[in-house]
């Protein structure tokens, strides 16, 4: 059954801040609210999740091209794409704690807590009423929503609530050198602008033929206001987005293909497709006629982490008007000329680093042999994801072992990715390398040096076999692909 864990949310946490995975922005004054740093396996497990998205993308589609573009952009993208108008959220403040909530955030916290008392049905009639409000922008429904259920500042406890008013999400900074000549510009809240703008120049230089698609991973900026939830919600994260660009009047069919080819996607790496299911969007974005999210149970509750969005010729018909310059493409099947439609998949990086610690962490203890408690803490991470791929251990630090070990990794880490370590118990080194993640570790120790043989031990089963020395990259690569 899947129900909300907190504290296997809150050990997480504490799991990837002390094995190197995740550390909160500048920690030493303290931190910087809602951003984070990643350490050396959290960036090696980062890097893992990015390529296989990447590949899935690009080398698995022969119609699907890469780009890279810069963060900065014309500041009249953010005006004819809409977020200068649109891109703000529904805030509402507490008069007595001067504390601002997103009003969504703040009637979802309220349904969880009714829905932990085991109050279902009014958990989800708020839901469902807070859907439509939101879908009319009806701010004093809102408003009357929260103030009926009596919803409490969580910091004064009070109900002294403002008006509920709109708060643009984009951060501005400033291009050039003089203030008075600068020009306020905005830090990207989503990758896909740099996609859209580039559309000709990308169909033309790789010679691409509708229905194609323009792949980017990037950082993006968003001034949440309410930001908590570790990495969940984030003021600078990563993201991982395909535009698709169709014929008009094939949204529909191309919709309903990226949603199923991207939950084949999640399901593909490892996940239980019992921990995903699609949400429909009652309330659209201002450039779709059609949205869904992939959420996944996570441990602070069913939360998205996917948007497929069907953006129809919004973008580029806004880009064509703001800048004067044609984005049509001439199909020569049909002998016309076209403003395409798109069909946008878009991921956070951030939010599928989580998603994969949400699967992989568990607590485990047994009962030994000789009758005594073991335990230990393990990441069953999926063998292509990991940030260490194969421990390499030699038994003790002499009698050559170490220089056997020295070889296998020579031999492997071009391969995959190899950590050697000599130091510590072999049982210490096992545990500290299921903390990690690690799927396979080999042991070289004085029957080695006889047979050429090693213990190879499997993080999930524990199990230890011997084999050939000379099968291990074969065996491991086999697995990580
Ligand atoms: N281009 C469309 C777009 O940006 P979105 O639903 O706002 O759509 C897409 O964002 C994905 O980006 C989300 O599904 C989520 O995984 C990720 N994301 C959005 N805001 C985020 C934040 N503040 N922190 C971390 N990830 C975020």
């Amino acid at each position: 059954m899947i129900t909300n864990d907190p504290n296997k949310f809150q050990a997480i946490i504490s799991h990837a801040k002390e094995y190197g995975f995740v550390f909160p922005s500048s920690e030493i004054y303290d931190g910087l609210s809602a951003v984070y740093d990643y350490g050396p396996w959290g960036s090696e497990l980062k890097r893992n999740i990015r390529d296989q998205w990447w590949n899935a993308m690009t080398r698995m589609h022969d119609n699907i091209v890469g780009i890279d573009s810069a963060i900065f952009m014309h500041p009249t993208i953010w005006k004819a794409s809409g977020h200068v108008d649109n891109f703000s959220d529904p805030m509402i403040d507490n008069r007595d704690s001067k504390k601002r909530y997103r009003v969504d955030h703040l009637i979802e916290g309220f349904s969880e807590e009714l829905r932990a008392a085991g109050r279902t049905e009014d958990a989800d009639r708020i839901l469902s009423a807070m859907d439509l409000l939101l879908a009319e922008n009806d701010f004093a429904g809102l408003k009357g929503l929260i103030e009926t259920n009596a919803i409490k500042c969580a910091v004064s406890g009070t109900c002294n609530w403002t008006e509920v008013r709109q708060f643009n999400l984009m951060f501005s900074t400033q291009l050039g050198s003089v203030a008075e000549e600068a020009n306020e510009i905005y830090l990207r809240p989503e990758t896909a602008q740099g996609i859209f703008v580039n559309f000709l120049n990308v169909q033309k230089t790789a010679r691409l033929k509708i229905p194609f698609g323009i792949a980017q991973v990037g950082k993006a900026f968003r001034n949440e206001i309410v930001a908590r939830q570790f990495i969940f919600r984030m003021r600078e994260f990563e993201q991982m987005e395909m535009q698709f660009f169709i014929r008009p009047g094939t949204q529909r069919e191309w919709y309903e293909y990226w949603k199923e080819e991207r939950m084949k996607w999640h399901t593909g790496l490892g996940f239980s497709s019992d921990h995903y299911r699609y949400h429909d969007h009652v309330k659209l974005a201002h450039y779709a006629d059609a949205a869904v999210d992939i959420e996944y149970a996570f441990p602070i509750g069913w939360k998205e982490v996917e948007g497929i969005h069907s953006r129809t010729d919004f973008d580029l018909s806004s880009h064509q008007r703001f800048s004067g310059k044609k984005l049509q493409y001439f199909d020569n099947e049909i002998n016309q000329n076209y403003v395409p439609f798109v069909i946008e998949t878009s991921i956070g990086l951030d939010r599928m680093f989580l998603l994969t610690l949400s699967h992989a962490y568990a607590e485990e203890k047994w009962t030994k042999e000789d009758g005594k408690e073991d335990s230990r803490v393990v990441l069953r991470i999926p063998p292509k994801l990991a940030p260490i791929k194969l421990a390499i251990l030699p038994l003790v630090k002499k009698d050559g072992l170490p220089e056997i070990a020295r070889e296998i990794m020579k031999e492997c880490r071009d391969d995959f990715y190899c950590f050697y370590e000599e130091k510590d118990t072999i049982g210490k080194r096992y545990r500290r390398m299921d903390a990690l993640g690690t799927p396979f570790c080999v042991t070289i120790d004085h029957q080695t040096k006889e047979d050429m043989t090693v213990t190879i031990r499997y993080r999930d089963s524990m199990q230890q076999e011997r084999v050939p020395l000379a099968s291990v990259r074969d065996l491991v690569r086999s697995q990580v692909r």
